[in-house]
């Protein structure tokens, strides 16, 4: 029996303007300041602009706000970009680190994935680092190698990264398993694959960092995660939660979600 707990996580992306998270956030408050025995942890990671109102709106819930990225420094002159410790006066808790679309679309290295974690950390911000194979990867039976170089590459470089839960019992981070041929495709990974996928990584990290430590770690797949098929990969010895991009705009499926995915 693990006492990892069962997390749902929206990661809006470039979506919604700050009325429509005003009303997602009114929908989730229904849910009410004390998450029922069984109901799932549940994370919001909106865009930057509306961490800040997103993180007030939801204070007397137990629905915790992340950012979707952050700039590994502290302070400075880096236009546009935005700090661990900015998004943590804005009312984060959680960051994403390393999202397939930052690694592709930005050219995030796995080095830069550290010193954002290095710096998550630092600031008291709790990474949720996403890894995660390509179609043509995944063709030529390269998926183990790929998740491998990614963890082993963060875990060298990231000494603060523990699975232990902290002082208090709670979380220290999060590792979502996210292949990017099901990511906004409608190709879910079966339940098996999810599997097979956080088997392996937990291996990887018993191996690193301990077999009590990689018990500790919650393991979130994402890609084309929705309500019909949320309790299939849930219900996977290793997958902890779930990472959603798209169901999770709308508030009645990812309330659904939430409702299904509770014990
Ligand atoms: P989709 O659920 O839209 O496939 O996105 C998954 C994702 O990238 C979450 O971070």
């Amino acid at each position: 029996m693990n006492s990892r707990p069962t997390i749902l996580a929206g990661n809006w992306k470039m979506n919604l303007r700050r009325a429509d998270a005003s009303a997602f956030a009114d929908q989730l408050r229904a849910l009410g300041p004390k998450a029922a025995q069984g109901a799932p942890m549940v994370m919001l990671f909106p865009s930057a602009p509306f961490i800040s109102s997103l993180s007030d709106q939801l204070r007397h819930t137990e629905v915790l706000v992340g950012a979707q990225d952050l700039h590994p420094e502290s302070s400075g002159a880096h236009t546009g970009d935005v700090s661990a410790e900015q998004l943590k006066s804005a009312g984060a808790t959680w960051a994403l680190c390393g999202h397939s679309e930052r690694r592709h679309d930005h050219n995030e290295s796995c080095e830069l994935v550290a010193a954002k974690v290095n710096a998550a950390l630092a600031s008291g911000l709790l990474p949720m680092v996403c890894v995660g194979e390509t179609l043509e990867q995944r063709e030529a039976e390269a998926t183990e190698s790929v998740l491998a170089e990614q963890v082993s590459a963060m875990l060298g470089a990231c000494a603060g990264l523990s699975a232990e839960p902290a002082a208090d019992g709670g979380l220290t981070w999060a590792l979502a398993y996210e292949p990017v041929w099901a990511i906004g495709t409608g190709l879910t990974a079966t339940p098996e694959i999810a599997q097979q996928a956080h088997g392996f990584l937990r291996q990887q990290i018993a191996a690193t960092l301990g077999e009590g430590a990689a018990r500790a770690l919650p393991l979130l797949y994402g890609g084309s995660a929705k309500p019909s098929n949320c309790e299939s990969l849930i219900a996977q010895a290793d997958v902890d939660g779930l990472l959603i991009g798209g169901a999770s705009l709308d508030s009645v499926s990812f309330l659904d979600m939430i409702r299904r995915c509770g014990s």
